[in-house]
């Protein structure tokens, strides 16, 4: 189609920046655009195509669409149930509800959340979030998400949210009473900037979710399926939640999200409370059946770590060496922050002219989340441009 940015606008709602490239194909960790240029993508569709571009997620999808493609909920389905099934033997999960997106998993959590507390008290419908979180742009996940920018224009949002600081043990204490029936809590905080949470915040968030018996939700949608090295970030800390809500990678692409949920309130939604047309999709959990195996039956889970380490260490580095561009290198595994303050649409402009695509976030930080499959070659490619890249801010 000609003029297909001006097609875009004519058609589609203006609710998304559109970047000017227009690309034909993707392969591996590359996309290409119309006129053939290849790119580096360190943003892997925001944190979806985990496994790069795989044309073996193309062979899981056509397998399951050559039997069927859709039946509905009400009948079982063989790569559901699969996927289910190797997604609790992976996780602290007893039962699995599916969903289409993240903001669709956070909703099915805040329902499964409040009718626990209903079984208790029927004040006990509170939920807390911190600020500066993102958990999603629909009513409840919106109400959720701890920044007004996201919500002004659409308020009354669901009610009963106290937010805290995040990371604050202080103000989540204040903010926790015997109403709370949940706590909804990123191990990274994503959109928010790549900011991780502190041991001693998990700690009292366990202790507090027991004096006033609340479940707490880890959201996982943009950490989960590998992208900081374990299947989930909250493997790294000493505890266990009670629900965790996951997305974006999970169908390699295809729409799928999903909610994990423990023993203690596998038995809360029960038939009728909650459904979805699509969610739980053969096609999708197909691919989501692939994603995971890839990940769960190979060696991806160290590569990520090394690979994740050894940019930190070099992007530390850079740090020490232009201190006026680069303030601040923090995150985990292949999610990864770069504090560059007022450089950020410079190093993102400059970076796309040498063929690499750069996403950032919360106004000053270059986020990396390129496939977990890339390469060290790639790596070292994108670092020797990255630095160029930098030293050209730091020489204007
Ligand atoms: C942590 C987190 N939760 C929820 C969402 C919402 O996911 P979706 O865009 O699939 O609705 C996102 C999206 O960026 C996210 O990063």
């Amino acid at each position: 189609m000609k003029n297909l940015h001006e097609q875009d606008r004519k058609y589609i709602l203006n609710t998304y920046k559109r970047e000017k490239l227009v690309i034909e194909k993707a392969e591996g960790s590359y996309l290409y655009d119309i006129d053939g240029n290849k790119y580096l993508d360190m943003y892997s569709g925001i944190s979806v195509n985990n496994l790069g571009h795989d044309k073996k997620i193309v062979e899981a999808m056509v397998g399951q669409a050559s039997k069927y493609i859709h039946l509905s909920n009400y009948f079982v389905s063989e790569p559901v149930v699969s996927l289910a099934k190797l997604l609790a033997e992976n996780s602290f999960a007893s039962k699995v509800f599916f969903t289409n997106s993240g903001t669709e998993s956070n909703e099915a959590a805040i329902k499964l959340c409040r009718k626990y507390g209903k079984q208790f008290s029927e004040n006990k419908h509170e939920l807390l979030s911190a600020y500066n979180s993102f958990h999603g742009r629909t009513n409840g996940s919106l109400a959720i998400t701890g920044q007004e920018k996201y919500q002004n224009s659409f308020s009354p949002l669901i009610p009963g949210v106290r937010y805290f600081e995040y990371n604050n043990i202080e103000s989540l204490k204040d903010a926790a009473n015997e109403n709370t029936c949940a706590l909804f809590l990123e191990i990274i905080q994503g959109e928010g900037g790549i900011v991780e949470i502190s041991q001693k915040f998990i700690d009292e968030a366990v202790r507090l979710s027991t004096e006033y018996n609340f479940l707490i939700v880890i959201d996982e949608v943009q950490t989960g399926m590998g992208r900081t090295g374990d299947l989930f970030a909250y493997e790294k800390y000493n505890f266990s939640p009670d629900i965790v809500t996951i997305s974006k990678s999970l169908g390699g692409g295809i729409p799928l999200g999903a909610v994990l949920v423990s023993e203690k309130s596998e038995e809360v939604l029960t038939v009728g409370d909650h459904g979805s047309t699509f969610g739980g999709n053969p096609v999708s959990c197909a691919c989501g059946l692939y994603v995971l195996e890839s990940i769960v039956n190979t060696n991806l889970l160290e590569e990520v770590r090394q690979k994740g380490a050894f940019l930190i260490k070099k992007l530390n580095s850079l740090k020490e060496n232009y201190p006026n561009i680069i303030k601040d290198v923090r995150g985990r595994g292949l999610m990864i922050g770069i504090d560059v303050k007022n450089h950020v649409n410079r190093i993102k402009e400059l970076a796309q002219a040498k063929n690499i695509l750069l996403n950032s976030t919360a106004d000053t930080i270059i986020r990396l989340i390129p496939p977990l499959s890339i390469s060290q070659d790639e790596i070292n490619q994108f670092l020797d441009i990255f630095e160029e890249i930098i030293l050209q801010c730091n020489n204007q």
